[in-house]
C-alpha cells in the first residue's frame, strides 16, 4: 500500500533526477542563501501562495484543510485546542490573528500567505464549533475500540493495555531486564510500569525545560544495567547562563529502586538556543557500546546543520560516560565538533538499531513532506537543508534539489509526511515475518508505520493501530514483546502476537 493521502502539496513536490554540475550548485546554494537568510528561522516566506481558496464555506473542505494543515501538529481530532489554556486568546478576531502570523520562534507556523483570509477564518469557525461543548475525556471516549483480535498482512495480534494513566505526553520508552518499563512524560516526570502495571514515579530526574517540543525526552539504559544500573535521559537543558536558552542534553544516573541517584550530564549540544522547537532526542546503543545521540536543527534550518562547528542538527556518537571516542569521524578535523557522527539532519525523533547488520538507522521529520529514514555511516552528510523530498509549511520550497553528490540519499521517504516519531525494528522471534521489519509511528496520522524490510530495502507496507493516538515510540522490549506508547490518553500497550 502507497503511504500516502491525498495532499494538495504532493503534486507540487518536484522529484529532481539530474545532477548539477558545481558551479550551478555553488550558484544556487549562495541564492538560496540570500533569498532565505534574512530570517536565520525556517522562513515562511511571503512570495508564493497556495490556493487562496473560494468564497464558500465548505465543511468537508475546511475538515480537509484542517487533517492536512493543522491535524499533525494539533491533533486530528482537535485535541490540542480542546479545554485549552489559550495563550493569544480564543476570540474569532485572536484565533485568526494566530493562524495568520504565527509564533515562529515557538514551531507553530504562519499562514497568512498560504491560506486565503476566507480560508482561515473558515478554519477558524470550523475549531471554534468543533471544540464547542467537548471535553478531553469525551475525545478519549472516541478513541478506536482496539480491542479483540487484530489481523494484519501476516500477523494475528491483540492489543494489551499496561496503564493508560499516564499523564501529559508520554515520550520514551525501555524496558528494565526485570520486566519493569520506564516511561518518560514531557512535562519532567520519570515513571516505572511495574509488572502489576502500576505506575510509580521516579525520583531525582534532572530539571527540565518543558515548552514547546522539549521536556523530557527519550530514556535508555545501558547494555550493562543488571551490573551498573545506569539509566540515560534526554532532555531540553535550560542554559546555566541564560534562561531564556536550551538546548538538547543527555544525562546519565543510576537507578535505584525508584529514585535516580549519582545524576550527571554527560551530554550538552551547544550552542543553546532561544527556540522550543527540533530537539530530536533518541538515544541508542550499538553493539561496540557507543551511545548515539539525534540532534535536531532547532528551527536554525540555515544556520547550523551544514557546518561542523556546532552540534546541531547532527547525530552524535559518545561514549557510555559522555567522552569522545578519538575514532569519529570529524574527531582530528579543524575546529569540529569532535562528538559528530553524521550531519545535516533536520528533527530526527526516531533511532534504532539494524537487527542483523547492526548499523544505526534515524528517522526525521521533514518539514511539509520529507519524512525520512536514513542509514547512519560515520562522517555522512544526510543532507538538510541542501537536498529535501519537503517543502515549507506555507507551500513555498526552499530547495529544489533532492539529490546531490556527497550528500546521502534517505532509504525511504514520506510526502507528504507522516510526522514519525519513535521507531523500532522488530527483532525477537514473536512476530513471524515482522523480525527485521521497521515499526514507525506517526503523530500526523495516529498509526502505527510498518515498512516490510529485504535487507535494507522497503519491500512493502502496512498501517497498524489506526487511529489509536499520536504515536510516540516503538521500542523492542527485553522480553521480546513490541511496545508502544501513544497520547490522548497517555498509553503503554503491548502487540501481543496470537498463540
Ligand atoms: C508544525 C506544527 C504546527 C502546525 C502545522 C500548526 N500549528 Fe498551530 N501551533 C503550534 C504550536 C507549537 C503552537 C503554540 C505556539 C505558542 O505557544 O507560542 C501553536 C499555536 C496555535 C494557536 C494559538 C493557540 C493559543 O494558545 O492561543 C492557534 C490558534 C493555532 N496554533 C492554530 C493552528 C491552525 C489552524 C493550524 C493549521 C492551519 C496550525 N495551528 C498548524 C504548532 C503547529
Amino acid at each position: 500500500m502507497a503511504p500516502s493521502t491525498s495532499n494538495p502539496f504532493s503534486e507540487i513536490t518536484i522529484k529532481l533526477k539530474h545532477s548539477y554540475t558545481t558551479t550551478q550548485w555553488v550558484g544556487l546554494f549562495f541564492l538560496s542563501l540570500l533569498l532565505g537568510c534574512n530570517s536565520s528561522e525556517d522562513p515562511v516566506s511571503p512570495e508564493e501562495g497556495m490556493n487562496p481558496g473560494d468564497e464558500i464555506v465548505d465543511l468537508e473542505g475546511v475538515a480537509l484543510t484542517y487533517r492536512n494543515q493543522c491535524g499533525g501538529c494539533h491533533g486530528q481530532d482537535l485535541g490540542s485546542f480542546v479545554e485549552r489554556e489559550w495563550t493569544y486568546g480564543n476570540s474569532l478576531e485572536e484565533v485568526i490573528q494566530s493562524i495568520t502570523d504565527g509564533y515562529a520562534d515557538n514551531g507553530m507556523p504562519a499562514y497568512g500567505s498560504a491560506l486565503g483570509a476566507q480560508e482561515i477564518e473558515d478554519l477558524t469557525n470550523y475549531i471554534l464549533t468543533e471544540i464547542d461543548g467537548k471535553t478531553k475525556a469525551m475525545l478519549e471516549a472516541e478513541n478506536p475500540d482496539l480491542s479483540g483480535l487484530i489481523t494484519s498482512d501476516d500477523l494475528t495480534f491483540r492489543v494489551e493495555t499496561l496503564t493508560d494513566d499516564i499523564p501529559g505526553i508520554p515520550w520514551g520508552l525501555e524496558q528494565l531486564p526485570n520486566g519493569e518499563i520506564l516511561v518518560t512524560e514531557r512535562g519532567g516526570r520519570l515513571f516505572l510500569v511495574g509488572n502489576d502495571k502500576q505506575l510509580t514515579e521516579v525520583t531525582g530526574v534532572p530539571e527540565v525545560a518543558s515548552q514547546g517540543q522539549g521536556g523530557l525526552l527519550d530514556v535508555l539504559i545501558h547494555p550493562d544495567f543488571e551490573n551498573n544500573a545506569f539509566v540515560y535521559l534526554s532532555y531540553s537543558r535550560v542554559n546555566p547562563s541564560n534562561s531564556s536558552e536550551r538546548s538538547t542534553a543527555v544525562a546519565r544516573a543510576r537507578l535505584q529502586g525508584n529514585n535516580l541517584i549519582d545524576v550527571e550530564n554527560i551530554f550538552t549540544a551547544l550552542p543553546y538556543l532561544n527556540s522550543g522547537q527540533h530537539f530530536g532526542s533518541r538515544l541508542v546503543f550499538d553493539n561496540n557500546g557507543y551511545l548515539y545521540v539525534s540532534v535536531g536543527d532547532r528551527g536554525y534550518r540555515d544556520v547550523y546543520p551544514q557546518e561542523l562547528d556546532n552540534a546541531i542538527g547532527k547525530i552524535h556518537r559518545i561514549q557510555d560516560d559522555g567522552e569522545i571516542p578519538t575514532d569519529n569521524p570529524f574527531y582530528t578535523t579543524p575546529g569540529a565538533v569532535n562528538s559528530i557522527f553524521t550531519y545535516g539532519t533536520r528533527n530526527p525523533q526516531g533511532m534504532s538499531l539494524h537487527p542483523q547488520t547492526g548499523a544505526v538507522w534515524e528517522g526525521e521529520h521533514g518539514p511539509q513532506g520529507g519524512d525520512e529514514i536514513n542509514i547512519l555511516e560515520a562522517g555522512n552528510n544526510n543532507g538538510w537543508p541542501v537536498i529535501s523530498y519537503g517543502i515549507n509549511y506555507d507551500g513555498t520550497t526552499f530547495t529544489d534539489l533532492t539529490e546531490l553528490n556527497g550528500m546521502e540519499q534517505p532509504v525511504y521517504y514520506w510526502t507528504p509526511s507522516i510526522a514519525p516519531c519513535g521507531m523500532t525494528f522488530v527483532s525477537s522471534d514473536f512476530y513471524g515475518s515482522w523480525r527485521n521489519d521497521l515499526f514507525v509511528g506517526s503523530l500526523k496520522f495516529e498509526y502505527l508505520h510498518r515498512l516490510k524490510m529485504n535487507g535494507n530495502t522497503v519491500v512493502g507496507h502496512e498501517t497498524l493501530l489506526d487511529g489509536i493516538g499520536r504515536v510516540r515510540d516503538a521500542q523492542m522490549g527485553t522480553d521480546g514483546y513490541l511496545y508502544v506508547v501513544v497520547e490522548g490518553p497517555g498509553r503503554l500497550i503491548r502487540l501481543v502476537p496470537e498463540q
